[in-house]
Order: C-alpha cells, then structure tokens, then sequence
C-alpha cells in the first residue's frame, strides 16, 4: 500500500517537471518572447547576461548587457538560409579580455579627440589618450564596457531598452549623464537603434554602434567583394593620426566615391592616395548629402555570393566607414573563428570626429535641458 502511495507520489512529481518544461518549449517557439541567458561573469564577479530577440521573419539578434553589445546577429540569404552575419565572441571573456570594439554601444564619444584635450565654455578638459596621442570611442572604459541596466519589451516588434549614467568627471567628461538606448528588431529584418540622453552639466556626445558586418555568413572570409555606396559626397580628409584636417572634400575624382555601388576591393590598396595609406585602407568619415536630421539611407552594401544587402539610415549627418584595417589574424572570436584582415566592416553613424576642437563642425554640444536623440535603422534584405 504505501509503495502504491510513494509511486503514485512519484507520477505526479514526473507529470509536473513535464508539464513545467512543456510550458518552457511552448515559450520558446514564440517569437514575442525574449529569451534571456548568462553571458558570464565579469572579473569583479558580477553576472552579464545575454537576450535574444526574434521576429516572425526569423531574424535573431542576441544583445549583452555589457557594453549593450550586438553578439550575433542572423540574416537570411538568397536562398533562405540564415546565417551570423557579424563578428563577435563566444562569451564575455572575449570581450573583456579586449576586442576592437566589437558590436558594442560607443560613448560618451565615438570617435577621435585630438591629444585627448577640448575646452567646453571656458575650461579645459583631459582625457585619457587611449589611440596614440589621441582619445578615441569614450576612454579606458567606455560605454562598450559598463554593464548596463536592461529591460526586455516583448512583442511582435520586441526591444531591448538599456540604461547607463556616466558620472560627472567619469574618462575625464562633465557632466552625470543618463543615456538610454533601445534596440528594436521590427519585423522588416530591420534593428532600430534609438539613443537618447540629458545631462546636468553642459557635456560634449556622439554615440554610436560598432557592430563589424560580413553579409557573406561565412566570417572566415574578407569583406573585399562588398558593394557599398555611401550616399555622401564629401569625406573628411585626416592626418596621420586620423583626425580630420578640417575639410571637407568632394568624393568626386578619388577612391572615397562610393555615390554609385563599388566593390570596396576597387580603391582600399591604392597606396598613391595619402588618405588610404593613413587609414590603412578605409577608415575615414563621410559626410551625408542630406544634412537633416529626418532618418534618410546613408549606405547601402550588396554581398554578391549571399545575395545579403544591408541599407544603413540615420538621422545623425555622417558615417564612418571602417574596413577592419587594424584586424589581424590575432582574435579568435565565435566558434573559433580567427578573424583575418579586413573579415569585417563597420557603419559608424555618428557627428564628424574630434568636434570638440572643431568649431565650424555641426556641435557635440550637449546641455542641462536639452535631449540628445538619434535613431540608426539597419535593414537587411536578399537581391
Ligand atoms: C576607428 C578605427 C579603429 C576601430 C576600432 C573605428 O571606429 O575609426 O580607427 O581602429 O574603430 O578601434
């Protein structure tokens, strides 16, 4: 009787583990949720997590709260087939124990500052020369490695929204500053990226996403077949330690005219070219024809063999456009993948670099009572 009683016991506890894990199966299948797993601990212990949002289409894009970082991101191809089309690492580690930015949120600036030195009403800023004599993406610790606070918004269009403060004085910067990003996979195979911040100190901004493209699927390949047209027909030429000279040159005539599609393999080894050698291939700002801050196509790259072509809008008014020059065969990244030179390209939406130095260049400038906004959309589609 009792061995009746305790097997009976049993049954029930076996009927709810399954009814439990059924219940876990059935959310997984459903494209409004989004799933949540640990991405490892940072060396002060504390827990990073790793969320996936899906949309209908099947699209998945995973995001970190560390860094508020893109880790993978699927697209499908001309047949179909889905594939990681960026570069990326298997778990925090990789991140921490340091990779170029990889699919990271850049701040409080991206880009360069010249010696690491501006001066905002009146006084003078240092901040931590990080690139050579120059500051570049947001110092020692920028946004790309602060862990940020994250909250999934479920739906059909599902969004991750992440939140940070920077302190006052924190790499060298006025200003507590709070910042809000959303991610938001829509239902076009498109990510919008929607910054916002307000500050209580007058504070110089420029944010950005770092995420290294390669719509071929196969990460172990170079992005040199690319066909990428930039909807801009000036670039800001740089001195050796690329910080722009402060002008603005036409594209027309030199190998920085990407107004019609061109395969980046055309112009990036053309050594005649001064800016090229600077940049060790493509590395520079373009600035967009359209100067308005409506959201209008900055760039557009067709991957010939996978069909994948990526538009890039915007409503910031440049675009730096970096060929993963300084990649070199040392990072090991997903699935221990090495990423080669130039296995990876970036779309940096963002104000032109080292404006803070620059006064005729559209302001950084952001004050108590004033919001900054911008929205980057990335859309994929197959032709
Ligand atoms: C810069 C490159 C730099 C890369 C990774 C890009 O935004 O323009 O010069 O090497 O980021 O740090």
């Amino acid at each position: 009787m009792k061995k009746q009683v305790k097997t009976a016991a049993v049954l029930f506890l076996l009927a709810c583990v399954s009814m439990t894990s059924c219940d876990t199966s059935k959310k997984e299948n459903n494209n409004n949720m989004i799933e949540k797993v640990s991405f490892g601990k940072l060396p002060d212990g504390q827990e990073t997590e790793l969320y996936t949002l899906k949309n209908a289409a099947g699209m998945e894009v995973k995001i970190s709260n560390f860094g508020g970082t893109v880790v993978s991101w699927t697209a499908p191809n001309k047949k179909g087939e889905f594939e990681d089309v960026i570069l990326g690492c298997d778990s925090v580690a990789g991140y921490v124990k340091g990779v170029p930015y990889f699919g990271a949120l850049i701040g409080r600036y991206g880009n360069r500052i010249a010696n690491g030195k501006f001066t905002l009403e009146g006084k003078a800023y240092s901040l931590a020369q990080n690139n050579g004599v120059n500051a570049l993406h947001g110092g020692l610790k920028g946004f790309d490695k602060v862990l940020w606070t994250a909250t999934p918004i479920e739906g059909e269009e599902p969004s991750l929204k992440l939140t940070y403060t920077a302190k006052d004085g924190e790499e060298g910067y006025p200003g507590n500053l709070s910042v809000e990003v959303v991610y938001t996979l829509q239902k076009d195979n498109s990510l919008k990226i929607d910054y916002k911040a307000t500050t209580d100190k007058t504070t110089v901004i420029n944010l950005t996403n770092h995420t290294y493209f390669n719509l071929n699927g196969n990460l172990d390949s170079d992005i040199l077949s690319h066909e990428v047209t930039l909807n801009a027909d000036k670039f800001l030429p740089v001195d050796k330690t690329l910080i722009p000279t402060g002008e603005l040159k036409p594209v027309a005539g030199n190998v920085f005219d990407f107004l019609k599609s061109k395969k980046i393999s055309a112009g990036i080894n053309d050594t005649t070219d001064t800016q090229i050698k600077f940049g060790g291939g493509y590395d520079h700002c373009w600035v967009l024809t359209d100067s308005t801050k409506t959201l209008k196509s900055a760039a557009t790259v067709y991957e010939p063999t996978s069909g994948r072509v990526l538009e890039v809008l915007t409503t910031e008014p440049a675009i730096q456009f970096y060929t993963g020059n300084f990649l070199d065969g040392t990072i090991k990244g997903k699935n221990g993948i090495i990423y080669k030179h130039r296995s990876g390209l970036c779309l940096e939406t963002q104000h032109y670099p080292d404006s803070p130095n620059q006064a005729a260049f559209p302001s950084t400038v952001l004050k108590p009572n004033e919001t900054y906004q911008t929205t980057t959309v990335y859309k994929f589609s197959v032709k």
